[in-house]
C-alpha cells in the first residue's frame, strides 16, 4: 500500500500552504482535495455547493480519496469537512499517515473572516452569526480531526517553520 501524508484540519488552519511547503521540502507531489474536485468538475467549490449541493460536494469528496489508492504517495490537503464524511478517517488511515494541524478558534475566525467570500459554508454568515457558527461546527468536527495520528499546533509559527517541525516528526516515525 502506498503511503500519503494527510493534513486535516478547519477551514482556515493552513493545511494547503503548509503542505504545499512540505511537499516541496520532501520532494513529493502535493494533491488539494478542493483544487483537484475542481478541475474534475469544471466548475469553483461555491458553484458545485450552490448547483449541485452539499451532499454531491461530499460525495466528490470521497470519490476523491479513493482514487488516491492507485497513485504514488504524495502529501494531501483535504478539505475541512471531509474526515467527518463516514468511512473517510479510517481509509485514509489505512492509505498512510494523519496530521492534524490544530489552531485555535479565535485565530480561525481572525483568519476566516478576512477569506469569507470564498467558503459556501461561511459566505452569507452575517457578522453576528460569524463566530456562533464557526465555534459549533469547530467542537462538532474536533473529535474527527482529533484522531490523527499526528496532532501539531499551527498558531504562532510561520508556514516554514511549522514545515521543520513536521519533518521532525516524521523522520521520528520513520516516515
Ligand atoms: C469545507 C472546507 C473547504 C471546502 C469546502 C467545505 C468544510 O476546504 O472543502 O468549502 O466543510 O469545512 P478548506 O478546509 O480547504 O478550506
Amino acid at each position: 500500500m502506498q503511503k500519503h501524508i494527510f493534513l486535516i484540519g478547519f477551514m482556515g488552519s493552513g493545511k494547503s500552504t503548509v503542505g504545499a511547503l512540505l511537499a516541496e521540502r520532501l520532494n513529493l507531489p502535493f494533491l488539494d482535495s478542493d483544487k483537484e474536485i475542481e478541475k474534475r468538475a469544471g466548475k469553483s467549490i461555491t458553484e458545485i455547493f450552490s448547483q449541485d449541493g452539499e451532499a454531491v460536494f461530499r460525495e466528490m469528496e470521497m470519490n476523491f480519496l479513493r482514487e488516491l489508492k492507485s497513485i504514488e504517495p504524495s502529501i494531501v490537503a483535504v478539505g475541512g469537512g471531509l474526515p467527518t464524511i463516514e468511512n473517510a478517517l479510517p481509509l485514509m488511515h489505512e492509505m498512510g499517515l494523519v496530521i492534524y494541524l490544530n489552531t485555535s478558534l479565535l485565530t480561525l475566525i481572525k483568519r476566516l473572516r478576512e477569506e469569507k467570500e470564498q467558503r459556501p459554508l461561511l459566505r452569507e454568515l452575517s457578522d453576528s452569526e460569524f463566530h456562533p457558527f464557526v465555534e459549533a461546527l469547530l467542537s462538532e468536527r474536533v473529535h474527527f480531526y482529533k484522531q490523527a495520528k499526528l496532532i501539531m499546533p499551527n498558531e504562532r509559527n510561520s508556514p516554514n517553520e511549522l514545515v521543520l517541525k513536521l519533518e521532525k516528526e516524521l523522520n521520528k516515525l520513520n516516515f
